[in-house]
């Protein structure tokens, strides 16, 4: 039976749910999602400057929202939390859309699958099997350069900030000389509001400050991708780039801004992310030397130990969905056109699905995360990151006797895509 008021969230949780600070501080966040999944796991957030919203806190809830596509639609509003200022000014921007950018992520049925189609071959086991001998070469790269550092490094910036992207940007067709360029934009439109991370390294930020930098972003993004599809159309290469350039649906050539789009999901979605999940692993093993000797001895556990990173880390903090009618979710009575929030973290932090959450252990199975989602929209890239983590790590291993922690490890401040932003190690080379 579906209660008849709606549960709504203490202010104190509330708040952090939609501060980007707690993110970055991490512990806090996970406590306060811990009393949400005890107490009110499908609790009603109402936070100053934002529209409210549904906090969907515990494992299973993540799963049934976001298997049923139907009931959960992406296109209505914004997948992405944002005050309401922020809100305001993307439907002015953009003249009506509740969306910056338009993309996969944004799309519903039967658009979303025409769109998701036409790329999707690409990242699938078979097509990257028969990049693995390219992409074990850029492993052995990063690694090439981590070890140039002597013996102690930020291996954020020095590997894992670096490598997903080379791998992502060749596959999509992006020149070598241009990935600064994506990295900094990327961090910029999913970083806006970390002051490390944002255009104008700034901390005291407005809302509207914010997504103006966002805009500015996600402006050059296009401008630069437009350049690319021109090239790609009038010279076709074997690359995502060309794909999209030349995608047709229906018999009609995509449009200029859904093809930026696309070019924006695949750019950015497939590297901070992965990054993100690299440097978590790095932390992991830094952390425990017992876990480490281990997992180089035997190199069988590499998988496990590239899932619980992806767990542990989940780089992906949220995607938002709305109601497309009245329905229930975990006894709570939702109203069509409620916007509801995956969290992601609390998900992957549910005790009665994962024993000792916190604690890292590459051999805990099974390990159903949620970390990609789940339903039409499960993350197009998820083999890919996997395969890319797991060659670089298998590469590392050979080629490191013992890794530590030299200094503090920061996350980033961002309610969306979060991770690490620095992480200072040292480490013995075999
Ligand atoms: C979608 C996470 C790596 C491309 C998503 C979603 C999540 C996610 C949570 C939304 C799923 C949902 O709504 O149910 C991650 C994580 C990654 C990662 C944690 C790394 C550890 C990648 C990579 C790519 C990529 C390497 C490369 C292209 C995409 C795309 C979508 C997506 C295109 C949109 C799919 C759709 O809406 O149909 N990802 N991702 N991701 N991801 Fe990833």
């Amino acid at each position: 039976m579906a209660t008849i008021a709606p549960a709504v969230l203490p202010p104190e949780i509330a708040s952090a749910i939609v501060n980007p600070v707690a993110y970055g501080e991490w512990n806090g966040i996970k406590e306060k999602f811990r009393w949400a999944r005890d107490n009110m796991p499908v609790g009603l957030v109402q936070a100053e400057g934002y529209m409210p919203f549904w906090a969907i806190t515990r494992h299973e809830d993540i799963m049934t929202v976001s298997k049923d596509n139907a009931r959960f639609l992406n296109a209505p509003k914004s997948v992405v939390l944002g005050p309401i200022a922020v809100q305001m000014l993307t439907h002015m921007i953009t003249g009506g859309s509740p969306h910056l950018v338009r993309s996969l992520v944004t799309m519903d049925a039967p658009e979303h699958m025409d769109y998701r189609k036409l790329t999707q071959s690409w990242f699938m086991p078979k097509n990257l099997a028969s990049l693995e001998e390219k992409i074990r070469g850029i492993a052995r790269a990063s690694v090439d350069a981590m070890l140039a550092t002597g013996g102690s490094c930020d291996f954020v910036h020095q590997v894992s900030a670096l490598y997903p992207l080379h791998v992502v940007m060749q596959i999509l067709g992006v020149p070598h000389e241009d990935e600064p360029l994506m990295l900094k934009l990327t961090q910029e439109m999913f970083g806006g509001e970390d002051p490390d991370l944002n255009r104008a390294r700034s901390v005291e930020l407005t809302p509207e400050q914010v997504t103006q930098f966002v805009i500015e972003a996600v402006r050059d993004f296009e401008g630069y991708f437009m350049k690319l599809a021109a090239a790609r159309r009038a010279d076709p290469k074997d690359d995502v780039a060309t794909v999209i350039a030349n995608a047709v649906i229906d018999g009609e050539p995509i449009s200029d801004r859904n093809a930026a789009g696309y070019y924006i999901i695949v750019a950015a979605a497939g590297h901070d992310t992965t990054s993100a999940s690299t440097a978590g692993a790095m932390w992991a093993l830094a952390k425990d030397p017992e876990q480490f000797a281990r997992i180089k001895a035997d190199r069988s556990l590499l998988p496990g130990l590239i899932e619980e990173a992806i767990r542990w880390t989940t780089p992906v903090q949220h995607f938002m969905r709305t109601a497309a009618e009245d329905c229930e979710i975990g006894g709570q009575a939702i109203a069509k056109d409620d916007w509801l929030m995956l969290c992601y973290v609390s998900g992957n932090h549910d005790e009665r699905v994962f024993p000792d959450p916190d604690r890292f252990d590459a051999s805990r199975g099974p390990n159903r995360h949620v970390a990609f989602g789940a339903g039409v929209h499960q993350c197009l890239g998820l083999h890919l990151a996997r395969l890319e983590m797991r060659i670089l790590f298998d590469e590392l291993l050979d080629r490191i006797d013992s890794v530590e922690l030299a200094g503090t490890p920061l996350r980033a401040s961002s309610t969306f895509v979060g991770g690490p932003k620095t992480l200072p190690i040292r480490f013995v080379p075999s």
